[in-house]
């Protein structure tokens, strides 16, 4: 038996619940498809204050029970992100996956938000707790990146720039406080369909490797006029030929007297920006009340990443 078996055999019964965040792409670079699969990107995530709660218990094989809104649209089976994160930590260390997985949904399922993302990287840090095998965040965070392009990213959150398939990430500088409002759809959108539409729609895509320097500029000055105006999605034009609601969502923000308004990653979240926490308000009633989405939510970013909540 291993030593990380044989101490979690001793161990008594316990629980352990991670809370990690969702995101949104303050900008999103997207080239042509490439060989593996996946296309290369230039983003800019950030993560907001709309959380995946998981809680991490003792089980026999791997069991995920999962609540919240739109819980009932979560996969529960091996497929689950979540499940696959218990086996291959587990795989990793060399324990059994006897985990019982509980999922409190707080990010949009589908909704260009990596809830699912969160979820993968809240189960890595609960169970890494769980089974007290003491990894070093750069080994969660390998393991982290077999899992899903995103999920790295909801390890370490805050504000970073993603390269790769948007894996390899480098901190970004910032100031302040951003104030959001995010537009969410019950109808999410499949990642893989907006990026097939991407493809027929933008067959000859490149990154342009220094577009984003005004966003750089206006995070590290804390400056929500000069953000508003460098927000960028090249997914955008594919989520709105797939969901052309999202446009008029875009629309009602900016009359609406917000900075900017763009659909969040693959959508159909859109995030719009505000001048404040009040303006936050105001532009969430005005979206609430023309009907600009099926429900709206402020949000405040950056916020750190997965965070173990119970000792
Ligand atoms: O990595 P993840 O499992 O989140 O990606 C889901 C799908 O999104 C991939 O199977 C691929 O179709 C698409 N994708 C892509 N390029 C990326 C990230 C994701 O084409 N950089």
């Amino acid at each position: 038996m291993s030593d990380w078996a044989e101490r979690a055999r001793r161990r008594p019964a316990r629980a352990v619940t991670v809370r990690a965040p969702g995101k949104i792409n303050l900008s999103l670079r997207c080239g042509a498809l490439g060989d593996d699969g996946y296309h290369p990107l230039a983003t800019t995530f950030q993560a907001v204050s709309l959380f995946e709660e998981v809680t991490a218990t003792e089980g026999a094989g791997i069991t995920i029970e999962v609540s919240g809104p739109q819980a009932e649209l979560v996969p529960t089976g091996e497929d689950n992100v979540a499940a696959r994160a218990v086996r291959a930590l587990a795989e990793h260390i060399g324990v059994d996956p006897d985990v019982t997985l509980h999922l409190r949904k707080g990010v949009p399922v589908a909704g260009g938000m990596a809830g699912g993302s969160a979820d993968a990287a809240a189960t890595l840090v609960a169970c890494d707790a769980l089974w007290e095998a003491g990894l070093a965040r750069e080994e969660l965070a390998e393991l982290a990146a077999e899992l899903g392009s995103d999920v790295p990213f909801a390890l370490v959150g805050h504000t970073a720039v993603g390269a790769g398939r948007g894996h390899l990430l480098s901190p970004v500088m910032t100031r302040g406080t951003f104030h959001w409002v995010l537009a969410m759809r019950s109808e999410g959108l499949p990642t893989p369909a907006v990026y097939a539409k991407f493809d027929e729609l933008t067959p000859d895509a490149a990154i342009d490797p220094d577009a984003d320097v005004d966003l750089m500029l206006a995070l590290r000055q804390a400056d929500p006029v000069a953000l508003g105006a460098a927000l960028h999605n090249d997914l955008q034009a594919a989520a709105l030929a797939l969901r052309p609601e999202l446009g008029e969502t875009i629309e009602v923000a900016r009359d609406a007297g917000a900075l900017g308004a763009i659909v969040s990653g693959s959508g159909p979240t859109v995030a719009v920006l505000a001048r404040s926490a009040q303006h936050a308000l105001v532009l969430s009633a005005t979206l609430r009340a023309l009907g600009g989405a099926d429900e709206v939510r402020t949000v405040r970013g950056p916020v750190q990443g997965a965070v173990v909540l119970t000792p």
